[in-house]
């Protein structure tokens, strides 16, 4: 196993009728900006209950960060934390608007000129200001890590950011939030965790054998849930484990001591950017021909992943390896997800190549657990996921 540190000091509340209990967690004095998206909090209950917990505090709203959350939107809203002095943020809904809250919680104690800097010269956050989220929609882990990606529509980039001083201080998870989300959003959900869990665990074997045990068995825990939570999304303990496990699968724990690829979420960024195609459904795109492509330096623990978690017994560890990329292909047709560029977009051709030089000229030559993926293989990947 790799040296490691790890430290996560977000609280999590989890469970049924949990969101009256921000109040225990805002400072008395606090002047909150409460962050949301497009409106589903509204439609299905949760603003009236968020509201009716922040009763006793000084509040101002920001209604509308889109899905993929966009610089210019969100430069609307630093506008009022800055000429609000406003002290606390409360983000409410997916990844979106958690990312875009982390987005302002920098932006708003950044010295420079251009918060974009954050982004293109990745400057890392140590101290932003204080915020919280009620989670709407599992998927991202947001809730309980540091990381955030933004996009920025006027150039069709889509990058990321992060910094020990972006962790939620809480984040109130309750599962009956699941009942309103639209099922292609559940899928995506289900497509995004499962895909956080393999960038981290189909690597290269490392010894870190509980490590592993923490992969498998959320990725056995997401395909035991699927099936249940798209047949109905009210059943409550579905609803539980698939929100837990996509909090587990990206809040750092799995990724401690081991070595972590994320070429497939490097790519997708990029796909969202070009096409805007929906984050999850670029990881079902881009992952069996990352593993095809990669299956000589991958193909032990793929192998390994094909036998525990999807029970495959027979075969070299080659066949095995194939096996297991075969199944995580189906599992994302199971639940509704293609797997091609073509069944997004009509204009692919020439994708690979302007992705390529995308990563040529920001200098990422070196993709991949063993830094060697270089722009000519991600081409060449992308062309496979046509
Ligand atoms: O905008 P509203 O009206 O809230 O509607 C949203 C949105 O349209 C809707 N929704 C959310 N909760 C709902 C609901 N509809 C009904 N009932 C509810 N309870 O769902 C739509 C999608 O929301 P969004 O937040 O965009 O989805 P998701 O959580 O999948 O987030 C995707 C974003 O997170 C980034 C992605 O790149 C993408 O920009 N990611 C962030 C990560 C992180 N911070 O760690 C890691 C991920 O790999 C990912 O890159
Ligand atoms: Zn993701």
């Amino acid at each position: 196993m790799n040296n490691f540190e790890f430290k996560n000091p977000t609280k999590i509340i989890f469970g049924k009728n949990q969101i009256a209990k921000i109040a225990n967690e805002l400072p008395r004095n606090a002047k909150v900006l409460l962050l949301y998206g497009g409106g589903s909090i509204k439609r299905n209950g949760i603003y009236d209950k968020v509201k009716l917990a922040l009763s006793e505090f000084d509040v101002l709203e920001f209604e509308g960060i889109p899905p993929n959350p966009e610089y210019q939107v969100l430069l609307n809203a630093l506008k009022i934390i800055k000429e609000e002095k406003i002290t606390y943020l409360l983000g409410v809904g997916g990844g979106s608007v958690i990312d875009g809250t982390k987005f302002l919680s920098a932006a708003a104690l950044y010295e420079g000129k251009t918060p974009w800097d954050i982004l293109e010269k990745k400057i890392r956050t140590i101290k932003g200001i204080p915020f919280g989220t009620v989670l709407t929609l599992p998927a991202t882990g947001s809730e309980m890590n540091s990381g955030a990606v933004i996009s920025r529509a006027e150039t069709k980039q889509k990058l990321s950011m992060g910094g020990s001083g972006l962790f939620p201080e809480f984040s109130i998870l309750d599962p009956e939030v699941v009942y309103s989300i639209p099922y292609h959003q559940i899928s995506n959900g289900l497509a995004d965790s499962f895909t956080h869990v393999l960038e981290q665990y189909i690597t290269y074997p490392i010894g870190a054998v509980l490590q592993d045990r923490f992969s498998e068995s959320i990725l056995q825990t997401i395909i035991e849930t699927a099936p249940r939570i798209l047949e109905d999304k009210t059943d409550y303990k579905a609803a539980s484990n698939f929100m837990w496990s996509c909090t587990m699968a990206l809040n750092g724990l799995i990724q401690k001591g081991v070595p972590t690829d994320w070429a497939i979420h490097g790519m997708g960024h990029e796909l969202t950017a070009l096409f805007g195609i929906d984050h999850a459904c670029t990881l079902a795109i881009l992952t069996p021909s990352h593993y095809y492509y990669n299956l000589e330096t991958k193909k032990e623990k793929l192998a390994q992943y094909a036998e525990r978690v999807w029970g495959v017994t027979f075969g070299s560890i080659e066949e095995k390896a194939i096996k297991g990329i075969e199944k995580t292909e189906r599992f994302f047709k199971d639940i509704g997800i293609s797997t091609k560029l073509s069944d997004y977009t009509n204009n692919y051709k020439g994708a690979a190549q302007t992705i390529a030089n995308t990563f040529e000229e920001r200098g990422w030559v070196g993709m991949g657990e063993h830094k060697k993926i270089s722009p000519k293989d991600i081409e060449k990947i992308i062309e496979m996921a046509y």
